[in-house]
């Protein structure tokens, strides 16, 4: 297994009502190979399809170069950038996270992630 996805359609500290939270992560030995974009965007087409949500959502650290990566690859665009009241960094100063948004009802935000070529998400949970 190649690393892990969830979705919570339930997370109470979602920018607006109909927000869906995207959570994944990917082990060291399978990064940078597409997984966590092909992932994302599987789960965001489910989505769309079984009517879950108006919005995929995709919170991460300021300095996540990876997570903010694979956001932006799968086409989401940046909302916010806000201070945790509750996570902070090693030097005591909140984490800056930052808020990325995918329009679920918008059926041309379906996409394939690309090397995806059929068959099941190389991220599943
Ligand atoms: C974030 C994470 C899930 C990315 O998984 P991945 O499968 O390696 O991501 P992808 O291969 O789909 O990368 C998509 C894009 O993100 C960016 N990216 C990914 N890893 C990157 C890195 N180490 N440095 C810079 N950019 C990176 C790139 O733009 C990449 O596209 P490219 O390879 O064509 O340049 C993985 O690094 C991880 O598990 N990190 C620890 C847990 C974590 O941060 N989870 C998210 C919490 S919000």
């Amino acid at each position: 297994m190649a690393g892990y996805i969830d979705f919570d359609p339930d997370a109470n500290d979602m920018p607006a009502a109909g927000d869906v939270n995207i959570s994944y992560a990917v082990h060291p030995w399978a990064r940078r190979q597409a997984v966590a974009t092909t992932a994302v965007l599987q789960i965001c087409n489910y989505l769309a399809e079984e009517d879950i949500g108006d919005r995929a959502i995709i919170r991460a650290a300021r300095e996540n170069t990876a997570s903010l990566g694979v956001a932006e690859r799968c086409g989401f665009r940046y909302i916010a950038e806000n201070p945790s009241t509750t996570d902070h960094r090693p030097d005591g100063l909140p984490v800056i996270y930052r808020t990325y948004a995918l329009n679920l009802r918008d059926r041309s935000n379906a996409r394939q992630a690309p090397g995806l070529r059929g068959g099941q998400p190389s991220a599943c949970r």
